[in-house]
């Protein structure tokens, strides 16, 4: 296709969408809404999902001239939305992606100094506000899918609050605020940024007639149970009604694969190293949507099905209020999300499937009444509504870890997080558990302060403890071991494990001569290896496909491991970077730097094959099956590990053995400091005087429990008889008095 020809082909395509877009409920009230934001700071937009908040507001004030002195930044809780809707924009308004329309997301900026609608995900935002809390580069800041509640968007909402009240760092307030939302909870919203207005689009909406199919009950939780029902369900929609696309809610990338397969095959588990995606099946075009698709996949989801061929999506909670597709008429929902939650039994966040709550349920119900009337299948019945399914979503700030945000809060020079102005508060002891392994890390000191540590650990968007390890091994100058191990951790999914029994053997052999030729004799050594050999075999894809590795994943943590390198690259610059030495083999290295970072997922061999952990909670462990460990428990004694895996046991992944000597030291760290001290140091109104206070408590104590046993005895007795003493005078002047009564 010559230049010209292509150009044609973009403006031609802008202008469909441009059509396209004329219908969409926003466009009515577009000079109303421009009006709204140049009159106000703060305002809150509401419409239902798919009226064209996300891709048309962005544009409107763009065109408006309302962007003179900086870009738009538009949040959204997910990475594929924020890619996919930039593309979509860059197509209306005809320009190169990464040019006037860019996006952010973590590990990948497709943006210039250029670009003036820049979506990324809220978590980036977070990270610019870091680098520059007052976003001078914004005229706008919009945080998308405020109602979806994600930890970063709650932590924008309160800072966005601060700095606009305070006008902070001398910038005159310019900068506006837009907090965009599918229509719940408009009101806190509004009350939270001082009664600020509320616009609301109205919406156009179709009956979606919803129906319990009595197919899983409240006891169904296995994901071979339900996902089995819901491909079933699927099929029977496709046999039995009229057009219009199928939407199906699932859990996770997995589940979602496994339905393809199912549907693709009815029903016969497929070998997995097939490219199960977009093949029509019996006029059925089945495409998987879930958070780390590949971009080039994710476009599809919005491409028409060709003539007489029904889309069936089968996706995450993504497709709920993020990324609205057209067509879409019957929604098969199975009632579950993967979610993030804080097991405090454990004592760590724990990915597991949840029943949604009752206004998820409708939110996705309503996914099948954009165009026409439609239908909402639910596969489970009528008591799992009643008796699993919560009213509300609880927002993700008060069931998860706070380490990452309390940390960027600190940095960010919030002293008082107890009392930060949360839409809606963490628990304290959330806060306060957060402070506790931020303290362990020593990227707090005592007074609650960021110490040097601290501040290099806020630049890497990776959780404290892959950060903390990876900047010890950068210390001790061998990064190169532990970037792809950090890399690799930060990706899904490296090991294919396939359902089928003789696949799963193959894979698992294959995945064991890895292991064995490298001498990997630990899981973290396990995905170095991996990363290495795939990185010098001549054609890496090939070379996973036949070790039944996930090709995307690795290539992804290729891309992870440079952008990480080139942080830390940027870090060893800096004068005061800390150098140590050490000797000793590559592996034994590894293993030391880990314990840096996960010596709070420390276990201890206790009876058979069960390890005990040393956090405090003492819960009992085993050892995962897919673990290289798996079966050498016995010859174990120490062990750290990466994550956990509850099922009706407590199961921990990526293991590796360790020394005691190598935690001894650290372990105390665990228990050390006390909760009080800590939410004191939470809080601003924490004076030197107070401070210097528990300093000298704490000195008396350490004196006392070093003073000798004895000189204790002594001194008690010393203190029991001037007692006496005091007494015996007292009684006696006592009697005096009496006497002199008397007489
Ligand atoms: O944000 P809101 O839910 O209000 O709507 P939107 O995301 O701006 O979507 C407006 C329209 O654009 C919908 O009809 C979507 O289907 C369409 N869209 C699309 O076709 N492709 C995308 N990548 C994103 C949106
Ligand atoms: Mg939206």
């Amino acid at each position: 296709m010559s230049q010209s020809e292509k150009s044609r082909g973009t403006e031609e395509y802008a202008k469909t969408h441009m059509e396209e877009s004329r219908h969409l409920p926003i466009y009515q009230h577009r000079d109303e809404l421009i009006q709204a934001v140049r009159k106000n700071t703060f305002l809150i937009v509401t419409g239902e999902t798919g009226s064209g908040k996300t891709t048309q507001l962005p544009q409107y004030l763009y065109k408006a001239d309302l962007c003179r002195h900086g870009g738009i930044g538009i949040t959204q809780p997910r990475r594929v939305a924020a890619i996919t809707v930039a593309q979509r924009v860059s197509q209306e308004m005809g320009v190169r992606l990464g040019k006037e329309v860019g996006y952010q997301v973590r590990f990948d900026d497709c943006s210039t100094k250029d670009t003036v609608i820049k979506y990324m995900t809220d978590g980036c935002m977070l990270r610019e506000i870091l680098a520059d809390p007052s976003l001078t580069q914004f005229s706008i800041v919009i945080l998308d899918e405020a109602h979806e509640r994600s930890l970063n968007t709650d932590v924008l909402l309160g800072l966005l609050k601060k700095t606009q009240s305070k006008g902070s760092h001398g910038r005159k307030t310019t900068l506006k605020v837009i907090v965009m939302s599918a229509t719940l909870e408009t009101e806190k919203l509004s009350s939270f940024y001082g009664n600020c207005p509320v616009f609301t689009i109205p919406g156009r909406t179709y009956p979606v007639k919803e129906k319990f199919c009595n197919l899983i009950g409240p006891k169904d939780k296995d994901s071979s149970v339900y996902v089995k029902e819901v491909v079933k369900m699927a099929l029977d929609v496709h046999t039995n009604e009229v057009t219009g696309d199928i939407l199906v809610f699932l859990t996770g990338q997995s589940e979602i694969e496994k339905a393809c397969d199912l549907l693709f095959n009815k029903a016969e588990v497929l070998d997995y190293r097939y490219d199960v995606h977009d093949r029509a099946v019996e006029g059925l075009l089945i495409l998987p949507l879930y958070g780390s698709m590949p971009t080039d996949q994710q476009r599809q989801i919005f491409q028409p099905a060709p003539k007489g061929v029904r889309k069936c999506v089968v996706a995450t909670n993504i497709a709920a209020t993020s990324l609205t597709i057209n067509g879409i008429r019957y929604i098969v929902d199975s009632g579950l999300v993967k979610q993030l939650n804080h097991n405090s039994s454990v004592g760590l966040d724990i990915l597991e499937v949840v029943p949604i709550s009752k206004s998820e349920a409708k939110q996705r119900a309503g996914r099948a009444g954009r165009t026409s009337a439609g239908k909402c299948f639910r596969i489970y019945n009528k008591e799992f509504w009643e008796t699993c399914m919560p009213e509300y979503t609880i927002p993700e700030i008060q069931r998860t870890s706070l380490t990452s945000v309390i940390l960027t809060l600190k940095c960010l020079g919030v002293h008082d997080v107890i009392r930060f102005p949360y839409l809606d508060c963490p628990e304290e002891r959330f806060i306060l558990t957060a402070l506790k392994q931020l303290y362990q890390y020593d990227a707090i000191d005592r007074r609650g302060e960021v110490t040097k540590l601290g501040r290099l650990m806020v630049e890497f968007p990776l959780p404290p403890n892959l950060t903390r390890t990876l900047i010890k091994a950068a210390t001790l100058g061998c990064e190169d071991i532990m970037l792809p191990v950090a890399a690799m951790l930060s990706v899904e999914n490296i090991f294919i494990r396939p359902g089928k029994s003789e696949a799963q053997k193959e894979a698992e052999i294959r995945h064991k001569e890895i292991a064995a030729c490298a001498g990997s004799s630990n899981d973290f050594l396990l995905l170095l290896s991996v990363f290495e050999k795939c990185k010098a075999s001549d054609n890496p894809s090939s070379w996973c496909k036949d070790h039944w590795i996930h090709w995307r994943a690795v290539k992804s943590a290729f891309s992870v491991e440079t952008q990480l390198r080139e942080i830390l690259y940027r870090l060893k610059q800096q004068k005061d970077f800390p150098h140590e030495t050490f000797v000793g083999s590559r592996s034994e290295l590894l293993r030391q730097c880990l314990c840096l970072g996960y010596f709070t997922n420390v276990a201890r061999r206790s009876v058979g094959k069960s390890f005990c952990t040393m956090d405090g909670h003492g819960s009992t462990v085993l050892i995962h099956p897919a673990s290289c460990l798996f079966g050498q428990e016995l010859q174990l004694d120490w062990i750290i590990f990466h994550d956990v895996l509850v099922t009706s046991r407590v199961y921990v992944r990526t293991v590796c053995p360790i020394r005691y000597e190598w935690v001894k030291d650290l372990l105390p760290k665990l228990h050390e400091i006390d909760v009080y001290e800590l939410s004191s140091v939470a809080r601003e109104e924490v004076t030197d005087a107070e401070m210097a206070q528990w300093d000298k408590k704490e000195a008396a104590k350490r004196q006392a429990e070093a003073a000798e046993d004895t000189a204790k005895k002594l001194e008690k007795r010393n203190n029991e008889s001037s007692i006496t003493e005091a007494r015996a005078r007292y009684l006696e002047r006592k009697q005096n008095r009496l006497q002199r009564k008397d007489t």
